[in-house]
């Protein structure tokens, strides 16, 4: 029997939604600064490195002081927070126009592996919100798990070619 359109669209909407939860960037608040994407460099990076969180957009009027909040989440727990001076994390004044700004924040080594969230704030010192934007990212499994890993399989495929002679 060929599959019913209702079975085909249901199907088609948890594509569209598994589409949408893997996005790496997502707007929480609206602000002066209009967001227009952002990313994490490396999206899948390994705990002990640096990482660098880009927020690009434009910006409505020039701003020479504000307050910068970051909260990282991992499977829906706050594991981060901070808070601070914007213009320690990022070249200021800022200038009215198009620009894109980075956040680099090293990993601890200690970062279990799996999927990130990371949510950046930022206010003007006027009060004004500048932006809310939750950035995805992953961290990789430790190399000496994937060695470990890659090493099993390679035990399982001797022993399954030594089973098949
Ligand atoms: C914004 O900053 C730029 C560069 O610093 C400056 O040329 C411009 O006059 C400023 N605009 C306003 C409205 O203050």
């Amino acid at each position: 029997m060929p599959p019913s359109r209702a079975a085909l669209l249901s199907l088609l909407t948890l594509v569209l939604l598994a589409g949408q939860a893997s996005a790496d960037w997502r707007i929480c608040d609206e602000g002066i600064f209009r967001v227009t994407g952002g990313e994490a460099e490396p999206a899948v990076a390994h705990a002990g490195q640096d990482i660098a969180f880009r927020v690009h957009g434009v910006l409505d009027r020039n701003v020479t002081a504000g307050m910068l909040e970051v909260w990282v989440s991992y499977l829906g727990f706050n594991v981060y927070s901070k808070s601070g001076d914007l213009c320690e994390a990022v070249p200021c004044p800022l200038a009215q126009g198009e620009l894109t700004l980075e956040f680099k924040q090293s990993l601890p080594r200690t970062a279990p592996p799996g999927p990130y969230m990371g949510c950046f704030q930022a206010t003007a010192a006027s009060g004004e919100r500048l932006f809310c934007v939750d950035l995805n990212f992953r961290i990789a499994l430790r190399e000496a798990a994937d060695t470990v890993a890659d090493a099993t399989a390679d035990a399982i495929d001797a022993a399954a070619q030594h089973a098949v002679q």
